[in-house]
């Protein structure tokens, strides 16, 4: 069946089988493979995407059911300019990784975490990456990158509490790490 899919801002045409997973549809297919393929059955979070703003499975979402939605993937953080966005660059600072394989999830479900709360505490970090799991054990630099993400996009020029101040966003400034 051919699917119509909007992913990372583009509209993209698939022909996919009935049933596919979205995962499948986006490593296979559009050759987007910073989403990892894990346990393929929900519970470890490494081919976490956003669809519609909100972190899901793709592994267990049909493809199908994501067309005409808003996805967005590991590769679509990418911010003006070639920027890493706030959180991807905060895991580097932190290096909150060893092998790497849980990521890209980690960084997804923590953009949608810092998306529904931008100041979020230690117990909101824990719960809100609970679903992700790293086989290394790096949770402590883990939780250390989400909370310099945080820090970080609450200073952005154009965060809410900007806009509060009368501030206006301004693209020629860079963002603060
Ligand atoms: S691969 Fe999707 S949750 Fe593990
Ligand atoms: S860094 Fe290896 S699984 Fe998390």
């Amino acid at each position: 069946m051919n699917l119509r899919l909007v992913v990372n801002g583009s509209e993209r045409q698939v022909e996919a089988q009935p049933g596919e997973s979205l995962l499948a549809v986006l490593r296979d297919r559009l050759q987007l493979t910073g989403s990892k393929y894990g346990c393929g059955e929900g519970q470890c979070g490494a081919c976490t995407v956003l669809l519609g703003g909100r972190a899901v499975r793709s592994c267990r979402t049909e493809a199908a059911d994501a067309a005409a939605k808003k996805i967005t993937t590991i590769e679509g953080l990418e911010q003006p300019g070639g920027r890493l966005h706030p959180v991807q660059a905060a895991f580097l600072d932190a290096e909150s990784f060893q092998c790497g394989y849980c990521t890209p999830g980690m960084i997804v479900a923590a953009v949608a975490l810092l998306q529904r709360e931008p100041d979020p505490s230690e117990e909101e970090i824990a719960s809100g990456l609970a679903g992700n799991i790293c086989r290394c054990g790096t949770y402590a630099r883990i939780a250390a990158a989400v909370r310099q993400a945080a820090q970080a996009m609450r200073q952005a020029p154009g965060h809410a509490a900007d806009q509060r101040q009368g501030r206006r966003p301004g693209h020629e400034e860079e963002m603060p790490r």
